[in-house]
């Protein structure tokens, strides 16, 4: 949503009389913020609220402008806030150098003021533009997930319905058989019959519903529930591996984990075990032919001092494209009607990016298998796990 006050300007230039000039120019239309080197820009960027636009300069001491966007573009509160630079430097390379790190502009002093009020301006709109698709973006996905919720729930719940109003009117004819003296040994038998049937489909049907309110939970990754602790992941996996084996060999299968560094973290590891369980499913229930036997493999190693990887494979049939590039959508599953609602994935994306931090990716070729690749923080920073 587009913000009611004025835009905030930040202008970074080590020189008083730059920082005047351009302040002066642009302070009629926003509020400006003014800082002196990449130290102050980098503290004034973290703010809160953020500057919407930063005016950066290239050559001040210490910290070059460069150096400056280099920073705000590695840090994740600041990489959205759009830099544009104004700078003595005229080369083309320079000018390269600054958009390739990621600057939306550039313009060379002496500048015209009516040029730079221009762009100014034209790079706030693009911004709130942005701002405003990406909102609409939100608003569709929600709308998405919420039709999604309410397809899926239809179902059980219209056969429980009905399946009760059965047993409601088989209860009514059978007290007015008993009130009349009309009731024999048979209606009661087909009475019996049918009421059970119409019990056993309630049943089923309300834990089917009961199930898919504990996957809706999941979307929403209500993770209150996990605890944060400090454990060693390689021995974590082979526990994991351990419990989800009695289930995999049930089906056939087999399960290897290959993991022997220590790697010390600090993080949710019942998230980890919902993530690798999910995967799991997905291999018993997708990968391989009734009667198949599968290997599924889970590797994990250290990637450097703050990052795990976490391998997931099957030798099962793979994905096409098609399946592969919608498989984390909510909803999406090509086993609708057969007890699947398509959510795993999509609980295994918010769990690895919303709860641990980290990131995942799919690689799956018909025929070839599926693997599943997880980057994760070892310790997890303290903004995740909000949800
Ligand atoms: N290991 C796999 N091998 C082959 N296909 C897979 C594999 N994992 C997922 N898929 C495909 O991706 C789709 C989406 O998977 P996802 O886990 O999101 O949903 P689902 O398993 O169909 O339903 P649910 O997880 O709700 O039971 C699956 O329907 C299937 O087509
Ligand atoms: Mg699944």
């Amino acid at each position: 949503m587009r913000n009611t006050g004025p835009d905030r300007v930040l202008v970074v230039d080590d020189e008083k009389t730059n920082r005047r000039v351009l302040g002066d120019l642009l302070k009629e239309d926003h509020t400006v913020l003014l800082a002196r080197d990449g130290e102050q820009a980098l503290r004034q960027a973290a703010g809160d609220p953020p500057p919407d636009l930063i005016l950066l300069d290239v050559l001040m001491p210490d910290m070059d402008g460069y150096e400056v966007l280099r920073r705000l573009k590695a840090d994740v509160d600041t990489s959205h806030i759009p830099v544009m630079f104004v700078t003595g430097l005229t080369d083309e390379a320079d000018e390269q150098k600054g958009l390739d790190l990621g600057a939306v502009d550039y313009v060379s002093k002496p500048f015209r003021p009516a040029v730079i009020r221009a762009r100014v301006r034209n790079q706030l709109e693009l911004k709130h533009h942005r701002a405003e698709l990406l909102q609409a973006e939100k608003m569709a996905a929600l709308a998405h997930l919420v039709a999604g919720v309410a397809h899926e729930i239809n179902t059980p719940v219209g056969t429980t319905l009905t399946a009760a109003s059965h047993i409601l009117d088989q209860t009514g004819a059978l007290e007015r058989q008993l009130a009349d003296g009309s009731l024999r040994r048979s209606d009661l038998r087909a009475y019996l019959e049918s009421v059970r049937d119409a019990a056993e489909l309630v049943q089923s049907n309300t834990n089917r519903t009961a199930s898919l309110i504990g996957s809706f939970r999941e979307v929403a990754v209500d993770q209150t529930q996990d605890e944060r602790r400090g454990f060693d992941l390689c021995a974590y996996l082979h526990e994991a591996g351990d419990s989800l084996r009695p289930r995999l060999e049930r089906a056939g299968h087999a399960i290897r984990v290959a993991c022997d560094e220590t790697i010390p973290c600090d993080s949710y590891p019942a998230a980890l075990f919902r993530i690798l369980s999910h995967l799991v499913d997905n291999a018993t229930a997708h990968a391989y032919a009734e009667g198949e036997a599968g290997t599924l493999a889970i590797a994990g190693r250290r990637v450097d001092d703050g990052t795990a990887e976490i391998v997931f494979s099957d030798t099962g049939c793979g994905m096409d494209a098609g399946d592969r590039e919608r498989a984390f959508e909510p909803f999406y599953t090509n086993r609708r009607g057969e007890g699947h609602s398509g959510l795993g994935l999509h609980i295994v994306f918010n769990l690895v990016t919303r709860i641990l931090g980290g990131s995942v990716g799919l690689h799956s070729t018909p025929g070839e298998g599926t693997t599943v690749r997880l980057r994760l923080p070892t310790t997890v920073d303290a903004g995740a796990g909000r949800g």
